[in-house]
């Protein structure tokens, strides 16, 4: 599904997607055509359309997500995204901010360097011990556990790129919720999305969280340097701007110094200057061609691929599946570790067969596929090949 599009190097097995996407052909023509007018005349180009291109992104990723084009903010990367909200964050003295053991280094940095101004403190908690097993009790019941009277805040990563495992983020968001209403200090759910955006067929306002923050390039196969954050509204009163955004309007506030017109919060929150135009502007058209093919459809297709391979490593003696097989708790990464032996060896032995996997980049380190919409039963076969071959030869 949809390898026409791309232009990736057919040597090679990728299972490495979901650090960096190949641009699908759409997109790379968009942005192509934006070079060139930009290359032609890049001031006047950028002034002339910048106020149209930003609001038609913010537009098609809000008809991706359900929501309204005011609720986008547009950002480079989930890196980003997540800096701006934990640094932007009003909180009381005395506040606690709840993460698992299980977030990106993205995350627990921007965590970091906000609590360093001593409004917070940041409390640590574990959703599950073995991620193969996991269920919903368990996970509920860890957060029901961590929960304190001072929580203010809690990190929730939808799809651990640690383990593969996939939280029930709607119940934990309906359960935090039902919680706010008995509770005078309310509870914001931040959640991390970078992946499950592209791949889980959702409508962002049905998750019940305050805010959702991904990239776009990774299984939206959107333009490499683009990000996106979902603001609930409501959320206002806890969340300020940390970078000056170009949007148009809050430009010309500033000058006139008044607010002449409103802002929403999420446009004010862009991060501003100029930028790789050609890249952003391009935006759109990634979740054009996710709507035209079918998000169910992607959804499918990439739960597929990643099941097969699930499937088949959980029948292999000395391979250890940390990821769980229901795509109750899966998405399409797949996280094991084969006994004995080190993650980059045997990383590092499927490339020399031109076979791309990676490591995760956590205290623990396992070994970790990433099938995505182009990627093919047979290449999965192969991988799954050289991996046992990999087992008889000791990956030597
Ligand atoms: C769970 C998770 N969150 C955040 C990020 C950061 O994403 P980005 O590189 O787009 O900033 C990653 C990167 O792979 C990730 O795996």
């Amino acid at each position: 599904m949809l390898a026409s599009e791309f232009v990736l190097d057919p040597s090679y097995i990728m299972l490495n997607s979901m650090l960096l996407s190949s641009h699908p052909k759409t997109v790379r023509e968009a942005i192509t055509k934006f070079d060139s007018e930009l290359d032609k005349s890049p001031g006047s180009f950028w002034l002339q359309n910048f106020r149209e291109f930003d609001a038609r992104n913010c537009q098609w990723a809000a008809r991706y997500l359900g929501c309204s084009a005011e609720q986008i903010c547009l950002v480079d990367s989930a890196t980003v995204g997540l800096g701006l909200i934990y640094n932007g964050l009003l909180l009381d003295a005395g506040s606690e901010i709840l993460v698992s053991d299980q977030e990106h280094y993205a995350t627990l940095k921007s965590i970091e360097y906000a609590s360093s101004h001593g409004e917070f403190s940041i409390r640590k908690m574990i959703w599950y011990d073995e991620p193969a097993t996991v269920d919903k009790d368990r996970i509920l019941s860890s957060l029901k556990a961590a929960i304190s009277e001072k929580t203010r805040v809690i990190a929730i990563t939808w799809v651990h790129s640690s383990t593969g495992v996939k939280l029930p983020v709607a119940e934990i968001c309906h359960y935090i919720g039902d919680l706010n209403k008995t509770r005078e200090q309310k509870i914001l759910t931040v959640i991390d999305g970078v992946h499950a955006l592209g791949v889980e067929d959702f409508h962002v306002n049905d998750l019940g969280c305050d805010l959702f923050v991904s990239s776009c390039h990774k299984w939206l196969f959107g333009p490499r340097g683009t990000g996106l954050i979902y603001l609930k509204p409501g959320v206002e009163a806890f969340l300020r701007p940390s970078i000056p955004t170009y949007n148009a309007y809050s430009y010309e506030n500033w000058r006139a110094r008044v607010e002449k017109v409103k802002v929403p919060l999420a446009h004010e929150m862009a991060p501003g200057g100029f930028q790789s135009f050609s890249h952003k502007w391009a935006l759109y058209k990634a979740f054009e061609m996710h709507l035209e093919v079918g998000k169910k459809q992607i959804q499918d297709r990439t739960y597929g691929l990643a099941k097969y391979l699930k499937e088949r490593l959980s029948k292999i003696p000395g391979i250890r599946l940390l990821t769980p097989i229901s795509e109750k708790f899966s998405a399409a990464l797949v996280v094991f570790d084969v006994e004995g032996v080190s993650p980059s060896l045997v990383v590092d032995y499927l490339a020399k067969y031109k076979i791309l996997a990676t490591v995760t980049p956590y205290f623990r380190q396992y070994v970790r596929f990433s099938p995505a919409v182009y990627n093919t039963q047979e290449e999965l076969d192969i991988a799954v090949d050289h991996l046992c071959r990999g087992l008889d030869e000791r990956f030597a």
